[in-house]
């Protein structure tokens, strides 16, 4: 069985509005229920956990889990302070209904398709840990103190993380605990498990998999679903 995770728990105030930005309409629908739309339809995805803030739990009640009523989505939980802390509550909450596969994705890259998953979960089937990516079109540049560069990347090597990421529950799992412990804060998941030692397979993300973070973002993401609905 496949469960999915939706991390929506951030204070989402990067696109200075007063509703938080995972609740912003993306042509009259919520950015969160455009993303739970994918997975609820996806054959694959059994099960759905969403990962909020308390703090918007009155909102996401009443515009998306009451307004689309999402029969995947059985319950919802508060997230913690970090991504990764909202991440940890998500994985606890599935790791004792057995030794299945685990997508986890951020609420606010609506754009994911049905395509994107099927490649994470053949690919988490046979390789334990997958992560959706696309390689890097720009030079990458690394300055240490944001004046001078010190280094080129190489970029053909550079590929930019995107979500889902998916993983075999027992391992993401551990890789979670492990972190806790030693007090390690990664940017995304595949992080944790790669410094575990284990492998971590690439796989094809979309460009239009973009995680809204600015006011630029909303309006191109409005019309890339127009377009899909052509
Ligand atoms: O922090 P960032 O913008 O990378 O967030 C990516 C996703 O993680 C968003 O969907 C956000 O709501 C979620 N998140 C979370 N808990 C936090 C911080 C971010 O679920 N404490």
């Amino acid at each position: 069985m496949f469960f999915a995770i939706i991390v929506a728990a951030g204070r989402g105030e990067r696109v200075n509005s007063v509703t938080p930005k995972q609740y912003l309409p993306l042509l009259g629908k919520p950015i969160l229920a455009h993303t739970l739309d994918i997975f609820e339809k996806s054959p694959w995805i059994g099960e759905i956990i969403v990962v909020i803030n308390p703090l918007h739990e009155e909102i996401f009640k009443k515009e998306v889990w009451e307004r689309y009523g999402y029969r995947k989505v059985k319950k919802y939980i508060s997230g913690g302070e970090t991504r990764q802390e909202s991440v940890y509550g998500g994985v606890r909450e599935v790791k004792n209904r057995g030794d299945d596969f685990v997508l986890i994705h951020d609420g606010v890259r609506p754009l994911v398709d049905e395509k994107i998953l099927e490649r994470c979960v053949e690919g988490v089937i046979k390789f334990e840990a997958v992560c959706c990516a696309m390689p890097c079109v720009d030079t990458i540049k690394c300055s240490l103190n944001g004046e001078v560069i010190d280094e080129t990347l190489d970029r053909q090597k550079i590929w930019r993380a995107q979500t889902p990421q998916a993983f075999r529950i027992s391992l993401i799992w551990e890789a979670l605990e492990r972190a806790k412990e030693e007090g390690f804060q990664g940017t995304d998941d595949s992080s944790l498990v790669e410094r575990m030692g284990k492998p971590v397979r690439l796989v094809l993300g979309s460009e239009d998999n973009l995680k809204i973070t600015t006011p630029q973002d909303l309006i191109l993401a409005e019309e890339l679903l127009r377009w899909r609905k052509k």
